[in-house]
């Protein structure tokens, strides 16, 4: 016999005078080698809930969650951002707490192999997401089971469970839904307004985009913020849905403006993933609309397999791809009633843009507007299947 028996003798030994457990379990095996730490930020996204289609009586939650290194090193990033803004001719000025404010999940550097359990008080389960990704840095996303829950709520807190040590707190809403009923899916850039008068070219477009993205208080579409006031009076508590072109690196700024701005709307946010290896290229994909039709498209895709039965209204604009993505989204399932488009000057709203994009769309089924004509769209029954 070697020394391993005598150290499986100590084992023993020391298993049988604690006697429980009767086995002892390692901290992989607990979770906590894994789980989020001390030296870890942990960014959760409020979610949507929707009940389990194999059975109806338990609730699913899709859960998105980012892991990153607790101290980002703003400074590098702040140099970095500010001589790109200047070499535009912005000038930073007074809004440097702003800028670094906005920057802070840019500037920070993800990590994976890290698990997130959520949990939602009056659920029965806690929400396991799988590690964060390698090739999405630091990111996670599942749907995940919470088994029953009670449904009163209209929105619910989750947070993240703490790791050893740490009394930090991250939450999150999660917004149930039923499958049946509406919902309208939003654009972000639909409630912002970015100051039209330096809207005339594309090289000041982007000067207006990056100004509004990293110095700039937000501010609100004139009457939208009514309007969707009253949608979610006429559509009986619809879901809303946020589906932004822009990165989750983002996702900070614009929820605090819905809460804010848009408090009888609130509802979850999808936003695309962006690795940033540098911020020159971060700005590129600001700027670029890069993937901005396809995600939308599997967006709608998505929230249309968790609630199969609920109908849609869509609302965008003409600044991006909004129309092509919801006129696609609308060829594939039945389920978009109506899509609304914010024709925005200085964008493409020429009637070759739209007579492409709504081709196989019925006319009855889609409209666009200017800001002029966004009060009366209240007035349109959408939910007796007026559009
Ligand atoms: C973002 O990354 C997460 C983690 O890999 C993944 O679950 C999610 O589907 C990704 N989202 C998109 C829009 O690709
Ligand atoms: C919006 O459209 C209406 C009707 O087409 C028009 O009368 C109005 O002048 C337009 N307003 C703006 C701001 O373009």
């Amino acid at each position: 016999m070697r020394p391993f028996s005598f150290l499986s003798i100590l084992a023993l030994t020391a298993t049988h005078s604690l006697a429980i457990p009767t086995r002892y379990i390692t901290p992989a095996e607990r979770g906590l080698l894994d789980a989020p730490g001390v030296l870890d930020n942990v960014v959760l996204f409020d979610a949507p809930a929707f009940p389990d289609p194999q059975n109806p009586e338990n609730t699913l939650a899709f859960f998105q969650a980012y892991v990153s290194l607790r101290t980002p090193d703003l400074g590098v990033a702040t140099t970095a951002i500010t001589s790109l803004l200047s070499s535009l001719g912005i000038n930073v000025g007074n809004d440097l707490n702003t800028l670094q404010q906005r920057i802070k999940l840019l500037a920070s550097v993800g990590l994976p192999g890290k698990k997130v359990e959520v949990v939602v008080p009056g659920c029965e389960l806690s929400g396991k997401l799988p590690a964060t990704s390698v090739s999405d840095l630091g990111l996670a996303g599942a749907a995940v089971s919470l088994g029953s829950c009670v449904q009163n709520a209209i929105e619910m807190e989750a947070s993240v469970l703490p790791g050893a040590m740490d009394s930090r707190k991250f939450t999150a809403s999660v917004f149930p839904s039923k499958n049946s009923g509406f919902g309208v899916i939003s654009g972000g850039s639909t409630l912002t307004d970015v100051d039209d008068t330096v809207k005339v070219s594309n090289v000041l477009d982007k000067v207006a985009l990056l100004k509004s993205t990293f110095l700039e208080a937000p501010k609100a579409v004139s009457g939208m913020p009514e309007l969707y006031t009253s949608l979610s009076k006429s559509l009986q508590g619809p879901q809303f849905v946020y589906v932004t072109g822009s990165a989750y690196q983002f996702y900070p700024f614009l929820n605090e403006f819905i809460d804010s701005t848009y408090a009888s709307a609130k509802g979850p946010i999808f936003s695309q993933n962006l690795t940033v290896l540098n911020i020159p290229q971060a700005v590129e994909f600001l700027t670029s609309n890069q993937g901005t039709l396809d995600f939308k498209v599997a967006t709608i895709d998505r929230l249309q397999t968790m609630y199969p039965q609920k109908k849609w209204l869509a609302i965008g604009d003409s600044t991006q791809k909004d129309p092509e993505a919801y006129a696609t989204a609308f060829k594939k399932r039945d389920t978009i009633s109506c899509i609304w488009i914010r024709r925005v000057e200085g964008a493409d709203n020429s009637d070759a843009r739209f007579n492409t994009a709504f081709a196989d769309v019925p006319a009855g089924k889609f409209r666009t507007f200017n800001d002029t004509e966004i009060p009366k769209l209240a007035d349109i029954d959408v939910a007796g299947g007026q559009c």
